[in-house]
C-alpha cells in the first residue's frame, strides 16, 4: 500500500508496543523503515516482541521497561531515548480496561484505568511536546482511542472517561501546538481482537461472536487494516491532517445510532415487499 521507505529515518515510541494493536503498529512502522522504541511494564514481553520483529529484517526496534502511570519513569524513558536522538513520532497506545458494572468499581479500579490511559498519555505527550518545542523539532502524536470516547459506553466507564480525555487533549493541542510543527491525531478503532483486550472485555467467550454479528460488515477488524491507517496518519504526506479522529470500525457505532437501523435485523426481503404492496 505504501512505499517501503515511507517512515525511513523516523524515530518512534509506541507505548504498550509489546502486545496487541501496539505490536501490530510497531511491526508495520518497522516494515516502512522506522526505528521503533516500545515500552511497557513487562520486560520479558517487550524483549520477546523486539526479538521476533527484528528477525523480519526491516527497520529496527528496541525496548525500555516503563510504567507510564509513573511520570518519573516516563521522563527517564524519554531522556534515555533523546540521548540517541530526538523522537519524531509518539503513539499513545498503552491502555488498561475491563468490563464491570460501574457501581461495583473501587476507587483503585478507576485510578488503574485513568492512570494508564489518561495520565500515561498526558505524561508521554507533554514530555515529547516540551522537548520538541524547546528544540524547534517537528513531531507527530497519534493516540489510539475508541468509538465510545465520543458516545460513552456502559460497563467500561473509566475507559470511556479516559479515552474521551485523550481525545480532548488531541484536539486541544492540535490547535495550541499546530503552528509550532506538532500534529496530533487519533484513531478510534472498533473491534480488533487481541489477547489482552478480548479476555478482559468479553465477559463470556460466546459473546465474542456478537461483536462480529452486530457489525454492518459482519466481521471484526484486521490488525493490518488499522496499522496501515496508523502509518498514514503519522507520515509526512499527512502533514495537513491535524486534530482529526479517524474511526475504523466497519460502521459499528453508527449501527447503534441510527433510529431505524434495527429494521435490518428484523425485516426480510419478503417483509419489505409486503410493506410496499400494502402501501399501493
Ligand atoms: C472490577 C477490577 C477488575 C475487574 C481489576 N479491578 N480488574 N475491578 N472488575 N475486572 C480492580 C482491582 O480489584 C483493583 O482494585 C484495581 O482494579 C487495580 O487492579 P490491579 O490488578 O491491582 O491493577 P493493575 O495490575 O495495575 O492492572 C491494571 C488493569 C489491568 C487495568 C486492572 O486490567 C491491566 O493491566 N490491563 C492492561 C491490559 C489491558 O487492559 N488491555 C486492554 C485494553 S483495550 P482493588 O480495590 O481491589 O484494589 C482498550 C480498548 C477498548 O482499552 C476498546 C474495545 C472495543
Amino acid at each position: 500500500m505504501f512505499k517501503d521507505d515511507l517512515l525511513a529515518g523516523k524515530r518512534v515510541l509506541v507505548t504498550g508496543g509489546g502486545t496487541g494493536i501496539g505490536r501490530s503498529i510497531t511491526q508495520r512502522y518497522m516494515a516502512l523503515g522506522a526505528h521503533v522504541v516500545i515500552c511497557g511494564r513487562r520486560e520479558e514481553v517487550l524483549a520477546k516482541t523486539v526479538a521476533e520483529l527484528v528477525v523480519l529484517g526491516r527497520g529496527s526496534a528496541e525496548f525500555i521497561r516503563c510504567d507510564i502511570r509513573d511520570p518519573d519513569q516516563v521522563d527517564a524513558m524519554l531522556s534515555a531515548i533523546w540521548e540517541n536522538g530526538a523522537l519524531d513520532i509518539l503513539v499513545n497506545n498503552a491502555a488498561g480496561n475491563f468490563t464491570a458494572p460501574t457501581e461495583s468499581l473501587s476507587h483503585r479500579a478507576v485510578d488503574a484505568v485513568l492512570g494508564i490511559v489518561l495520565h500515561g498519555s498526558a505524561y508521554a505527550t507533554l514530555g515529547c511536546g516540551k522537548r520538541w518545542l524547546a528544540a524547534g523539532h517537528a513531531g507527530t502524536v497519534l493516540s489510539i482511542v475508541t468509538t465510545y470516547a465520543f458516545t460513552g459506553s456502559a460497563f467500561v466507564v473509566p475507559s470511556a472517561m479516559a479515552k474521551a480525555g485523550v481525545l480532548a487533549m488531541t484536539r486541544s493541542l492540535a490547535v495550541e501546538w499546530g503552528g509550532r510543527g506538532i500534529r496530533l491525531n487519533a484513531i478510534a478503532p472498533g473491534p480488533f481482537p487481541t489477547e489482552g483486550a478480548w479476555e478482559r472485555l468479553v465477559p463470556k467467550p460466546e459473546l465474542a461472536k456478537e461483536f462480529e454479528e452486530k457489525n454492518p460488515l459482519r466481521r471484526a477488524g484486521r490488525h493490518d487494516e488499522l496499522a496501515d491507517l496508523a502509518a498514514y496518519l503519522v507520515c509526512d504526506q499527512a502533514a495537513y491532517i491535524n486534530g482529526e479522529c479517524v474511526t475504523i470500525d466497519g460502521g459499528e457505532w453508527l449501527q447503534g445510532a441510527g433510529q431505524f437501523n434495527f429494521l435490518g435485523r428484523l425485516m426480510s426481503a419478503k417483509d419489505w415487499q409486503d410493506v410496499k404492496a400494502a402501501r399501493k
